[in-house]
């Protein structure tokens, strides 16, 4: 039987057709028994049947198959567990009759405590604590809950049945048939399940509260909460609703499930799972609290519920043939939660905040250590890794791109009809082109193939040449280095105004247009009416490319953005752009500074916030580089936002939007980090009157995390008073949102004994081991501090979250801030005996970036006339 092993996938000598699975869980013993008979379809003559299991006993002499044919049931002669594959191999003494047959398999198992297959949760009930089951398959542990064929193509029919004790909710994909009570234990069974992956296949069994509502055409929704808090599900269930109408409308095809449950679980590694009609969630990523969320976290429960609900469609009901294709689900999802978003709450303008996404794509792609949206997937512990910005972000970049080359309509038709087409089956990236280009007469695949069957992107450099325009791509990297790849670029520009659109598709290295006859204009200098006065490229940031200027043109549009001529996302693509380029030392740190002082009036808040999380990182170089210059970069910061700071003040305004209530918060914690002294004051008299009392209107959840920062900032070893405060809210609360907010703001601080001190207290048992990764924000006086805290605590750490993908999440926190090559070299070192395939890529990409800032470090060394620049801005009037 070794030719099943060190196999990436199955073989399919029979396919399963049905699943009857019966689950016995022990709440208390952390244990649970079950038994599953599969309906299937042995395809060929064969004297093996091979699935998945994992970390499962199975019972050797309940496993037998009875063919339909022959009305003969066979035993087994072998039964091996491969843990290393995670195949289950079952050999019979002789071949098997083609057609249809029923396996069963009675197994027994352990409810673990790593977020992953069927697992534990912890909570309290009546100050008691308890145990709630959960499962949580994706990508690839139902084989950690029962044996199963448990690949995304393998779909079939699931009837669940459960016993449990009688006085506890049990949830799972299907609406309850039957419910038997007999004494203490009831068993529950389920209507069978439409036909679908096993990944999608859920449980949840515990004590919980719910609110209910329908929506137009009669599907039951429900949001379960921990036992009084039904209220905080509210906002969830509205959001749940009109996105189930809108999605039947846009998919044009109704939601497929007879009733859609969504439920916040105390511990949960990712932030929500789309279950096929239970849904799974973080509580921070469904629970509301009209007192004591924020705008941002309200937010936050939006988009996530928007996402999980448009898997119904995408990824559930059409699922991916291979995990190689995983991105169609998640970029998919990603890209149509802001369409939902937007319609529900068009005054977030979401479609703006959504340059957060492309900019976290462009910011990953840009290194070497980058992979291609489609990637070689050949193990399960690969899988992991590739839930990543790639996947997500830029996979929802090159939907949105292609949108706007094929136009919203066009696009909306075409999806639909490929829906319909792979409704309850599986597809490749490639029939979502022929959809498209069906639907559109454009040749889709040749365009798409070059985004997303090769890594990276490119920088369209752009150029005035007597009265030519010159365009050439290149690979953007962020090392600087020349990248080999070139790409079908859909260029757009717009000149002088937005009613001036051209656009062309830019197939070749470089291209040449001449302006009089492409643009129908000239350019020249100022004064001259006929003259278009700027250009700019990508318009609307709709491709996922970078565009850089000649020195000539980038004028140009620096004095548009101050004349405020430009749209809020070009306004932000510009800045974006020029950051990305900075850090690839093809842009100095003055041309930088002077481009961000050119922002000061700006009210926007994604831009505003993208200029605040640009200034963090130029501190951060500068403090490595010239730490001579760091005050008055600080003082520049300052007197930057300061116009933001006054225009928003410290109080909610009556009737303000969203938008300023996020950017408030946001504003007040960068002049706290910047250690404003007016800002760090009013921080400390708002937290005392909040310790006073949890509801003072001085301190709205909006400004939490800000004033938690300033806390921070002012607690030294001599001090500690600020920080002992803050461990006393995060222990007193039961809000989440509440913790998360306190875990990010305690390692901020500048003293080192405090930071491995709240490092330490991230371990501890205080911290549910889902909120660590929270902790790991820490200052730059601390990077050291916690490289040697990781270093000392690896084993432990491994151990912990080793199996699960946060574990990625320690190293590069810990890892990316630093900026030389000696600690690049230490940190590999150190890692050479302790890598492993589930964090092998984030260590290179992490590595990658160490280097990138050490070079980024040199340049700053090295440039000119940028200690005057720093100190002219930092001294400039208003
Ligand atoms: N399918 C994922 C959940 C998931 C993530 C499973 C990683 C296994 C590994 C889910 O749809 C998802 O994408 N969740 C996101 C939230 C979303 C709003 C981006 C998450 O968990 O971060
Ligand atoms: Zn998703």
């Amino acid at each position: 039987m070794d030719q099943f092993k060190g196999q990436p996938r199955l073989p399919k000598f029979a396919v399963p057709k049905r699943y009857d699975i019966h689950l016995i869980p022990d709440l208390n013993t952390c244990q649970f028994t079950g038994s599953v008979s599969i309906d299937l379809h042995i395809v060929e003559t064969t004297r093996f049947i091979v699935l998945n299991a994992a970390e499962l006993s199975i019972d050797n002499r309940s496993v037998s198959l009875a063919a339909k044919s022959s009305s003969k049931v066979f035993e087994p002669t072998k039964v091996e567990l491969v843990e290393d594959d995670e195949i289950l191999v079952l050999e019979f003494s002789e071949n098997l009759p083609v057609g249809m047959g029923v396996l069963a398999i009675g197994f027994e198992g352990v409810l673990n405590d790593k977020m992953k297959g069927f697992y534990r949760s912890t909570y309290e009930h009546n100050g008691q604590k308890k145990n709630m089951a959960v499962t949580q398959f994706e990508p690839a542990d139902a084989r950690r809950c029962f044996p199963c064929w448990d690949e995304p193509a393998c779909k079939a029919t699931f009837k669940i049945t459960l016993d449990v004790p009688s006085e506890l909710v049990a949830l799972s994909n299907m609406p309850v048939i039957e419910e038997k009570v007999d004494g203490h234990q009831k068993t529950v069974s389920y209507q069978e399940s439409p036909i679908m992956s096993t990944y999608l296949v859920a449980v949840v069994i515990g004590l919980f509260d719910y609110v209910e509502d329908h929506t137009s055409d009669g599907i039951k929704v429900r949001v379960y909460c921990q036992v009084g808090k039904a209220d905080q599900g509210k906002f969830a269930l509205y959001v749940a609703v009109k996105t189930l109408e809108l999605y039947k409308e846009y998919f044009a095809v109704p939601y497929s499930l007879p009733k859609l449950d969504m439920i916040a679980i105390p511990d949960f590694a990712a932030g929500a799972m789309e279950n096929y009609g239970l849904v799974t969630y973080r509580e921070t990523a469904l629970l509301y609290d009209d007192k004591h969320s924020a705008a941002a976290n309200k937010q936050r429960v939006a988009t996530v519920v928007a996402h999980e609900l448009a898997h119904q469609w995408f990824g559930n009901l059409v699922t991916m043939e291979w995990w190689t294709h995983l991105w169609l689900n998640e970029g998919f999802a990603t890209w149509v939660s802001y369409l939902a978003t937007d319609s529900l709450f068009p005054e977030w303008k979401i479609w703006t905040q959504f340059l957060d996404e492309s900019t976290e794509g462009l910011r990953l792609d840009g290194l070497a250590e980058s992979h291609p949206i489609e990637v070689d997937i050949n193990h399960a512990r690969e899988i992991d890794e590739i839930f990543d910005a790639i996947s997500y972000r830029k996979g929802a970049s090159v939907i949105r791109m292609l949108q706007s080359y094929l136009g919203a309509e066009v696009f909306q038709r075409s999806l639909a009809s490929y829906i319909k087409r792979y409704a309850c089956s599986n597809a490749k990236t490639e029939d979502l082109w022929a959809a498209l280009e069906e639907g559109s007469g454009e040749p889709v695949n040749k365009l798409m193939n070059s985004w997303t069957k090769q890594k990276g992107y490119p920088v369209v450099a752009v150029k005035v040449k007597e009265q030519k325009l010159e365009f050439e791509q290149s690979q953007f990297l962020s090392s600087g280095s020349p990248g080999e790849g070139q790409w079908i670029v859909p260029i757009t520009l717009c000149c002088g105004s937005y009613d001036v659109h051209k656009n062309f598709l830019l197939q070749n290295k470089s291209e040449t247009l001449n302006i009089k006859e492409f643009l129908g204009c000239s350019i020249s200098k100022e004064g001259d009416n006929a003259a278009c006065t700027w250009i700019k490229l990508n318009v609307n940031q709709s491709g996922f490319y970078r565009v850089k200027y000649d020195e000539d043109l980038a004028a140009k549009l620096r004095s548009a953005i101050e004349k405020k001529n430009l749209s809020e996302t070009d306004r932000f693509g510009i800045l974006d752009d020029s950051f990305a380029l900075c850090m690839a030392r093809q842009l100095s740190l003055t041309s930088l500074l002077n481009l961000m002082g050119s922002y000061r009036e700006e009210t926007e808040y994604t831009v505003v916030s993208n200029l605040i999380s640009i200034s963090y990182k130029v501190l951060r170089i500068v403090a490595d580089a010239r730490p001579e210059l760091l005050d008055y970069v600080k003082q520049f910061f300052i007197c930057l936002f300061q116009y933001s700071a006054e225009r928003l003040g410290w109080d909610p305004k009556q009737g303000e939007s969203h938008l300023d209530a996020m950017l408030r918060g946001e504003i007040l914690g960068a002049l706290a980090l910047f250690g404003h002294d007016g800002t760090l004051n009013e921080a400390s008299k708002r937290f005392h009157a909040f310790l006073e009392d949890r509801n003072t209107p001085l301190l709205p959840p909006d400004l939490r995390k800000a004033v938690y920062v300033a806390v921070m900032q002012k607690v030294s070893s001599s001090d500690r008073s600020g920080y002992e405060s803050l461990l006393r809210v995060y222990r007193e609360t039961d809000l989440s949102q509440e913790k998360t907010r306190i875990l990010g703001s305690l390692a901020s601080c500048t003293d080192v004994n405090i930071i491995l001190e709240v490092l330490n207290f991230i371990l501890s048992s205080e911290v549910r081991s889902q909120d660590v990764v929270f902790g790991l924000a820490v200052s730059r006086e601390g990077r050291e501090t916690a490289w040697k805290w990781l270093k000392d605590n690896w084993d432990h750490i491994s151990k912990t979250w080793g199996s699960g993908f946060l574990i990625t999440r320690f190293v590069s926190a810990i890892v990316s801030p630093f900026a030389s090559f000696e600690k690049a070299a230490e940190i590999e070192e150190f890692f050479a005996t302790r890598s492993k395939p589930s964090i092998a890529r984030t260590l290179k990409q992490s590595l990658e970036r160490v280097h990138i800032n050490a070079k980024w470090v040199q340049n700053v060394q090295n440039e000119e006339h940028l200690a005057e620049a720093v100190k002219e801005l930092a001294f400039r009037k208003y």
